[in-house]
């Protein structure tokens, strides 16, 4: 089959199409014919080699985390999913890192398809599920979003940023965002309470007492700074210090 692959750690100039062995169906696996694929932060940074510590691939390695397309083989012990079906899904990761999503084909656990509603298209879906699942597990799961709380998303146009910012209107809470101004129309539309342009303004400025913070821009200590006591914050961009993590600049505030 044709991948786009990498042969090294380096620029874009690295990626080249290639002729790779299409990869072997387990037992629990599907095997898609990918229509269309997405492109995440990870990428480039898998790309350019800052996840060497994470991740011990030997070359070729094909990147990629999002797949939409058809199913063209299922493995013995598959049980929900049949050929011709049209799916999305965000692959596991496979530690010999040659089956990621830039090729024709690509498996994947049954336990990790969905799918593809059908009015969706096949691009539209592969744009969803890593920066859709992100925000989901943040939003919901370690944040723990209820209704009547106020919620920043820093970063609100992103990928993940705007599907968080739905999740927690979804959630019942009031929400305000940072953006650039082209973008506020866009994110009042999907749900934002309040978009603040950060190129103008410092939220510590305008931001005070909020519940939980979601830091997809690598903004911690402003983030920590508009916390009630008690707030929460998640980083999905950023390393916090033990000094964020302990919350001991602002007393009870939790980091994650
Ligand atoms: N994509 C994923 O599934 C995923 C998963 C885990 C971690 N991450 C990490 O999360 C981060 C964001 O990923 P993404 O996929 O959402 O990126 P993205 O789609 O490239 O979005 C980046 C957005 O950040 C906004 N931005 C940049 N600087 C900002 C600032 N100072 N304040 C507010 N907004 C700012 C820009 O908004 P404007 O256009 O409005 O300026 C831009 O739309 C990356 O570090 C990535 O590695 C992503």
């Amino acid at each position: 089959m044709k991948a786009v692959i990498i042969s090294a750690y380096g620029k874009a100039d690295q990626l080249y199409l290639a002729d790779i062995d299409v990869p072997k169906v387990a037992e629990d696996e599907v095997l898609v014919a990918v229509e269309a694929t997405s492109i995440n932060p990870i990428d480039w940074k898998a790309r350019q080699g800052m996840l060497q510590p994470v991740y011990n691939w030997s070359f070729p390695v094909v990147l990629g985390w999002d797949l939409a397309g058809t199913i063209v083989q299922v493995g013995p012990a598959v049980k929900k999913f049949k050929v011709g079906d049209d799916v999305f899904a965000r692959p596991d990761n496979y530690k010999d890192g040659k089956k990621g999503t830039y090729a024709e084909y690509a498996v994947v656990k049954e336990d990790k398809l969905a799918l593809k509603p059908a009015n969706l298209s096949f691009e539209e879906a592969a744009g969803i599920p890593l920066a859709g699942l992100t925000a989901y597990q943040v939003i919901k799961d370690q944040l723990k979003i209820r209704a009547g709380e106020k919620v920043l998303i820093q970063g609100g146009a992103g990928g993940v940023g705007s599907f968080a910012v739905q999740l927690a209107k979804y959630f019942g809470a009031y929400v305000a965002t940072t953006a650039s101004p082209q973008n506020e129309v866009f994110l009042k539309e999907i749900g934002a309470d309040e978009v603040i342009d950060y190129h103008t303004t410092k939220i510590t400025d305008v931001l005070h007492d909020y519940d939980a913070v979601f830091d997809t821009v690598n903004e911690i200590d402003a983030g920590i700074s508009i916390l009630k006591p008690n707030g929460r914050l998640v980083t999905i961009a950023g390393n916090p210090s033990e000094k964020q993590k302990s919350g001991s600049q602002s007393g009870e505030k939790q980091t994650k």
